[in-house]
């Protein structure tokens, strides 16, 4: 019906495009004819429009969780919108949600510190959603910290950061946050090779001395959490491990990373020698890396290795000699690697090559059973052969980097040096490709529930590093573009360029939204999001007080339209003040917020939330506090004060 209308529509407008010489200033038409010629659009553009708009009230069908790069968040998009719905903080604070200023969520942050030093922002790459069954479950999603090592624990039930677990081997990560087919792991490995647990060793001792690992952090799936004292880690070689992917169904088991410096190179220190980017890329081939994780499990369960940093790692030598580890050639400074849905292949996308190429699980699988390897490596890890392992390549431009796949057997790689998404077949290689210009540079790409055992098909989305002449100028540091694609036609169209413009977005994943069943208040009233009960501080209406033991003060504070009880509080320089926030609220959306001008503080206080606030009142002087949230007409008068009496001298 909607598409017959849009069809008249069209036809009634069609050979009407805009005139060069039409004049401008004059009042737009109403009409879509009119509307077209007035903004200079054509049909392709209105079809887009079409397939994008969403009127008011409408929900979309499905939702981005994407990488906030250096903003240390992920961002919640709705699509074929493209409207962003929400910033999720996860690495750094954010006055919004409250994140990481003066409340409960502080622990959150602190848990991420490292070796004595406050870590406060995030590098985040790679959002992964839980998974059952390899199929997105909607419950939790985790990201990765490249810049500090780190991973998070975000909890869809109300969008939260609940965890932040840091790596107690390496300094950088990327191959992360992977998850397995039913997130028993979260996977994370490194990126730049360092000495295990940072102690020091000069780069004269890099290939003795320096090393990566992949970390499997265990998942506990009841608690929502991340089991530290189950996680456990293999010892790689310094060869610069970049992504990683979860094998699935016929591969379940399996973990592949790539890697990008097996020359082992680390620079000039401005003595002539050739650059890091130079050495290592020397060779024509990096190494893949097949992991077989439940081979390590079983050598875990069996107490083998050596606790590193509190964390239980099987050294290279063992995984090595026991093929829980083994290498495949593969192109040159590889980035991408991503298992096609069925678990047969994997895909690795060569930068520095023109081609992708497939490698064949069940080549390798048979290769390994066998015992068949070429050799070995530096280190003693077996190779295999390439041509022995490999599905086949695949012809697609310059710069392949990532892939993405449909329901119906085709696959999409972002062409960074290109500027383009090629669309091929993974099963059938060499048929011809369909190659779609974005502007610009595009880094990763994202599919419809891509990385499940079955994905929609419909959108895929390019995330692309530049966005140049695409939006009005903002300065020299632009936004990037993340360009929403139709795939569902014959041809691929661009339909809607979406700017981000806080921080620099690496991956993101795309869930269906039905999927998704985040609570609307806390309940019962009191709950804290970070013990998920009611907090033991947490006050019923009535029993709002103030007590005092010593220079410790509790107060003991209720939060609802439009006051907060009770609302001053006297305390001398000095005392330690502990505020336990209870929001009284039931109603959906009534948020309000708790801020203490001068001191740092604000939290978010969503209905039933419970939030704890402590601080030592060491600044004297009257300091009004207020809600931050616009929650009733009364709102400027939901206020108290604080009032720090002045220690004598
Ligand atoms: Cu409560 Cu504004």
């Amino acid at each position: 019906m909607r598409l017959a209308i849009l069809t008249t529509l069209l036809a009634a407008c069609a050979g009407s495009a805009p005139a060069p010489d039409a004049p401008t200033g004059a009042a737009p038409g109403q009409d879509l004819a009119s509307i077209m010629k007035d903004r200079g659009l054509n049909e392709a553009d209105i079809l887009a429009a079409a397939k994008t708009y969403t009127p008011s009230g409408k929900h979309d069908e499905y939702v981005i969780f994407a990488s906030g790069g250096h903003g240390g968040n992920i961002i919640t998009i709705g699509v074929p919108s493209m409207r962003i719905l929400k910033y999720i903080a996860v690495f750094g604070a954010e006055p919004w949600q409250g994140y990481g200023l003066g409340g409960e969520s502080d622990k959150i942050l602190a848990e991420g510190n490292q070796g004595g030093k406050v870590i406060n922002w995030g590098d985040v790459h790679h959002p992964n959603l839980s998974e059952t069954n390899g199929d997105y479950d909607g419950k939790f999603i985790f990201v990765n910290d490249k810049a500090n090592a780190r991973v998070a624990v975000v909890d869809l039930a109300d969008f939260n950061t609940k965890q932040i677990v840091k790596n107690p081997l390496v300094m950088s990560d990327h191959g992360g946050a992977f998850v397995t087919p039913n997130t028993e792991y979260v996977v994370e490995s490194s990126q730049y090779a360092a000495p295990l647990a940072n102690v020091y060793a000069p780069l004269s001792d890099y290939d003795a001395k320096y090393r990566g690992a992949a970390v499997f952090w265990k998942f506990d799936k009841e608690k929502g959490r991340i089991d530290q004292e189950a996680s456990w880690a293999i010892e790689l070689p310094p060869y610069g491990q970049d992504l990683a992917d979860a094998g699935k169904l016929v591969s379940d088991g399996w973990v592949f990373i790539n890697s990008w410096n097996t020359e082992r190179g680390f620079g000039s220190g401005g003595t002539g020698q050739p650059p890091l980017e130079a050495t290592a890329t020397k060779n024509d081939t990096d190494y893949l890396h097949v992991i077989n994780y439940k081979a390590a499990e079983k050598l875990i369960a069996e107490g083998k290795g050596e606790v590193i940093n509190g964390m239980r790692v099987l050294p290279l030598a063992l995984v090595a000699s026991e093929h829980v580890l083994t290498f495949i050639p593969e192109p040159k400074s590889p980035h991408g690697c991503d298992v096609t849905p069925d678990g047969t292949g994997i895909v690795v996308g060569g930068k520095l090559d023109t081609h992708t190429t497939v490698f064949e699980f069940s080549k390798i699988k048979a290769l390994i059973e066998k015992g068949e390897y070429t050799g070995v490596d530096a280190y003693g890890v077996s190779v295999l052969d390439f041509q022995g392992s490999i599905r086949g390549q695949q012809e697609i431009g310059l710069g392949p980097l990532h892939t993405v796949f449909d329901d119906k057997g085709f696959a999409y790689t972002s062409v960074f040096l290109d500027s383009t998404v090629v669309k091929w077949d993974y099963n059938h290689l060499n048929q011809p490709v369909e190659s779609l210009s974005v502007q610009y540079n595009v880094g990763h790409i994202l599919a419809a529930e891509g990385d499940t055992v079955s994905p929609d098909g419909h959108w895929v989305v390019a995330m692309n590093k530049m966005a140049q002449d695409r939006f009005l100028p903002v300065g020299p540091l632009l936004p990037q573009n993340f360009q929403l694609i139709d795939v569902s036609g014959p041809k691929m169209q661009l339909t809607y360029d979406l700017p981000i413009p806080l921080g620099e977005p690496h991956y993101s994943q795309m869930i269906k939204a039905d999927k998704l069943h985040p609570i609307e208040i806390y309940t019962p009233i009191g709950t804290n999001p970070y013990t998920d009960s009611v907090d033991p501080g947490a006050v019923a209406s009535g029993k709002e007080r103030i007590e005092r033991n010593g220079t410790h003060v509790d107060v003991y504070m209720s939060v609802i339209r439009s006051h907060f009880a009770p609302d001053y509080i006297d305390v001398n320089q000095g005392d330690t003040v502990t505020l336990h926030l209870t929001s009284l609220e039931q109603a959906y959306d009534q948020t309000h917020g708790f801020a203490i001008d001068m001191y740092n503080v604000n939290v978010s206080m969503e209905p039933g939330k419970y939030e704890e606030i402590t601080f030592v009142a060491d600044r004297a002087g009257v300091f009004p506090f207020y809600c931050t949230e616009f929650c009733s007409a009364l709102h400027l008068e939901m206020m108290g004060y604080l009032l720090v009496k002045p220690t004598k001298g």
